[in-house]
């Protein structure tokens, strides 16, 4: 089992049917553990990929994307959600992110200098939830006619749509884990729920 589901069975608190509470070790304060062991995971199901930079959108993705892009020795971009004084309009490549947890909609940039046609990004984000910040990056690396090599992602709600979205476009997408259900204030990873099934 990755050291990640184990933190999670460990000190994740589930809040309600659709939200799992990781900010003792993932996105408040962050366990240098679960970012060592969840780099190595997805260095080693990209690594053939010849990733030229990683990606990911502030603020909580940026932490597992600094480790990722460190190993493999390439640089990291993050998305801003605030636009900085010192880019104009014409200088960033810029779309929406709807977030349906907050229910609110960010404009994000990024500046055009640093993507580029030959770039093969790497998207890593903490959670997959409905999937509108993955596409929101995967909407800016296709704006810069760069390629994206795929999609990392710490937390997969597999019971909310992000997933779906992205295999529609043809990404390849690598979770460390897969949620099937939050229900009864108890974790169930995919594996369990189709072992399950199959029993
Ligand atoms: P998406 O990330 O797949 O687009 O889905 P959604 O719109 O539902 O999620 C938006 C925000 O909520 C994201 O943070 C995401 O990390 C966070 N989120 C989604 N599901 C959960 C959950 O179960 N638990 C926790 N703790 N967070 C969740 P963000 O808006 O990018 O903000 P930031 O926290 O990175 O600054």
């Amino acid at each position: 089992m990755s050291y990640l589901k184990e933190k999670i069975l460990k000190d994740g608190i589930v809040l309600n049917n659709d939200v799992l509470k990781v900010d003792s070790f993932l996105n408040h304060q962050i366990d240098p553990t679960v970012m060592k062991e969840s780099s190595n995971e997805f260095i080693e199901y990209f690594k053939d990929k010849e990733i030229t930079k990683v990606m990911t959108i502030e603020a909580s993705g940026i932490a597992p994307a600094i480790r990722v892009a460190s190993q493999l020795d390439v640089p990291m971009l993050f998305a801003k959600k605030t636009e900085p004084s010192t880019l104009s309009n014409e200088d960033q490549y810029e779309t929406n992110v709807h977030s349906f947890t907050k229910n609110k909609t960010s404009r994000v940039l990024v500046s055009k200098k640093y993507l580029a046609p030959d770039d093969k990004v790497l998207i890593i984000d903490d959670f997959l939830a409905n999937g509108e910040a993955a596409l929101g990056l995967i909407d800016l690396v296709e704006q810069a006619e760069a390629e994206v090599a795929g999609v990392g992602i710490c937390v997969e709600k597999s019971f909310q749509p992000g997933r779906a979205k992205l295999e529609e476009k043809g990404i390849d997408i690598f979770s460390i884990c897969r949620i099937a259900s939050l229900e009864n204030n108890a974790v169930t990873f995919v594996e369990e729920a189709t072992a399950n099934e199959e029993y």
